[in-house]
């Protein structure tokens, strides 16, 4: 369908992209809307310190910093996050700031910088293909400490370096190179040219908008509009949800773009023709998250690792989930929405949240309605959203009952940065005669759509929390979920081990001799020792 009736009536057409880089503002108005920040730094800009592996977002050869002017962030408003170039958009970095490897010896004042000087003085490069992504993780994780006043422990880095991959060193020498970077003189980014680049960015766009509308209030609403040269393609990113819904509502065939962790795979793989793009992450309103009336809202545009970061402070069960959900910057990129929206069957977020009874709030124009995430999928990657509607927000309850017990258990081959052959997520409250009150039993992986097992909740509702009620629940999922067999896990497998999570899920919460859930981790093992002393 043609959207030459709408053209008219959408805000006017492209101004360049202009984003803080080396130093300057960089403007781009010559590359389509789905150039990659990667391929305009290598082959446009011939910036080519940045690596190119595996353009999937999986390697980290691609790690780049992005600097946004976020005036709730701690310290000086200015917010830094590793991502992959090779998944994020260059229309996306319009009024942002982005650092490369190129930058370090800049911001160093001309020598290596720590995190450089560290990766020499602990050989953490052989091949040297992999350092450059690891040194921009290790910067991003020293400024992020340094603004904290505390430096990382050991696991805290290699959790900062997950979604880096070595093939030569063994990773000890990074990690030792990450742990002493902290022990030369603090050398620290200045935030303040920065946020003055991207405040003369965001004056200008206000100036065209004024122009173009007549009306800075409305046009500002409708923040960046972008084409590329070929004029098909258009990228919208409007500043307001109230924007977001009108063009959502008057181009419904745009493709809502969030942090672009799926969408970015289409492009560089699937070579998809993705169309307009109409991207969320500019709209400050949906990145919140806010804790009202016992209820957590998470905005649509809200990182993955906030929102997982929220999720775990409410509930410390949801940590391991959280930190092997991807890599940082993978979740510094992408949404929990756009995992829901996105709704494979394999998802990790929607089994999590279905145990919480989250709600999601779709809205179309003015009009919003609240679906329980329960009854929003329809089949294999199908939803409920109605045409010109979009995910606003997720709402989960938070519990404050003492007796309830969440457990939300991951499998996947890998232990960092894979994704699940299944993902049980449990919640069940027992009441002072220890019997099961409420039962949540929700699985990803088990069929084509992440769904509860109804079945196996009512084998446990009203009986003793036993070994005995375990067994009635595992046989009722037996008869509730056919499984497929992949590269991931075959069908066997999965129901074996759909069950066997539910006797884990016992055997830490029953009343009696609760089994610690260290003892229950194949990494129990892992050092996590603080810092060496100097
Ligand atoms: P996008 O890619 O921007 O969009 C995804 C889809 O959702 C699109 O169809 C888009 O139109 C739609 N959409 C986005 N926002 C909205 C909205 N507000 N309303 C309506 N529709 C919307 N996933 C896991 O579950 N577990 C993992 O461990 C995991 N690991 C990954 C590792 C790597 C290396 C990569 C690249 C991806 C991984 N993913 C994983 C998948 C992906 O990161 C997640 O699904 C992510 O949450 C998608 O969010 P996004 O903001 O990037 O979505
Ligand atoms: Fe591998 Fe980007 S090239 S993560
Ligand atoms: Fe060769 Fe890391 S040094 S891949």
């Amino acid at each position: 369908m043609s959207l030459e009736p709408h053209r008219a009536t959408l805000p006017a057409p492209s101004h360049p992209i202009r984003f803080y880089r080396g130093g300057r503002i960089v403007t781009v108005d010559a590359a389509p809307i789905t150039r990659t920040v990667l391929d305009w730094l290598r082959e446009d800009a011939h910036v080519t310190g940045t690596k190119e592996g595996c353009n999937e977002g999986d390697c980290g050869a691609c790690t780049v910093v992005i600097g946004e002017h976020s005036p709730l962030h701690p310290g000086d408003g200015l917010r830094l996050s590793s991502v992959n170039a090779c998944l994020r958009l260059l229309p996306t970095l319009h009024g942002k700031a982005l650092f490369t490897v190129e930058d370090l010896k800049r911001i160093a004042g001309g020598a290596l910088h720590p995190t450089q000087q560290a990766m020499v003085d602990h050989h953490g490069s052989q091949c040297g293909f992999c350092t450059p992504g690891f040194v921009m993780s290790l910067w991003h994780t020293y400024e992020t400490h340094q603004q904290a006043g505390k430096p990382p422990c050991r696991q805290q880095l290699a959790d900062a370096l997950s979604g880096n991959l070595c093939r030569c060193t063994g990773y000890r020498p990074i990690l030792d190179a990450g742990e002493r970077m902290f022990d030369a003189p603090a050398v620290r980014l200045d935030p303040a040219p920065v946020l003055a680049a991207l405040a003369e960015i965001r004056a200008g766009d206000a100036a065209q908008a004024e122009i173009r509308a007549g009306d800075a209030a409305q046009a500002d609403g409708n923040g960046f509009v972008y084409t590329g040269p070929d004029r098909q393609a258009r990228f919208f990113a409007p500043r307001t949800a109230d924007a977001l819904a009108a063009l959502r509502q008057r181009c419904p065939e745009a493709r809502l773009l969030a942090g672009a962790t799926d969408i970015g795979l289409w492009i560089n793989k699937q070579l998809r023709d993705v169309g307009d793009l109409l991207y969320i992450g500019d709209v400050a309103e949906l990145t919140t998250i806010t804790k009202a009336d016992n209820r957590l809202r998470i905005g649509a545009a809200a990182s993955l690792e906030s929102a997982w970061q929220a999720l775990a402070a409410h509930d410390p069960n949801l940590t391991e989930v959280w930190l092997r959900f991807a890599s940082p910057p993978v979740r510094h990129a992408g949404t929990l929405a756009g995992n829901l929206a996105n709704g494979s069957p394999i998802g990790d977020a929607a089994p999590v949240l279905l145990a919480l009874d989250a709600a999601l709030i779709l809205r179309q124009g003015d009009r919003r309605r609240t679906l329980p995430l329960a009854d929003f999928y329809v089949d294999y990657m199908k939803n409920r959203l109605a045409r010109g509607e979009f995910l606003e927000a997720i709402e989960v309850p938070l519990s404050t009952s003492a007796t309830a017990h969440l457990r939300a258990y991951k499998i996947s081959k890998r232990f960092d940065c894979d994704i699940s052959a299944l993902l049980g997520a449990f919640r069940i409250v027992v009441d002072d005669a220890g019997l099961i009150t409420s039962a949540r039993l929700a699985y990803g992986g088990m069929a084509a759509i992440a769904r509860r097992s109804l079945p196996a909740e009512s084998a446990l509702v009203g009986q003793p929390w036993t070994l005995a009620t375990v067994r009635a629940a595992q046989a009722a999922l037996a008869h509730d979920f056919t499984p497929l067999s992949d590269m991931r896990a075959s069908d066997d497998y999965r129901m074996t081990v759909a069950q066997n999570l539910l006797e884990r899920f016992w055997l830490e919460t029953r009343a009696v001799d609760p089994l610690p859930a260290s003892s229950l981790r194949v990494f129990a093992s892992m050092r996590d020792t603080a810092p060496r002393a100097v």
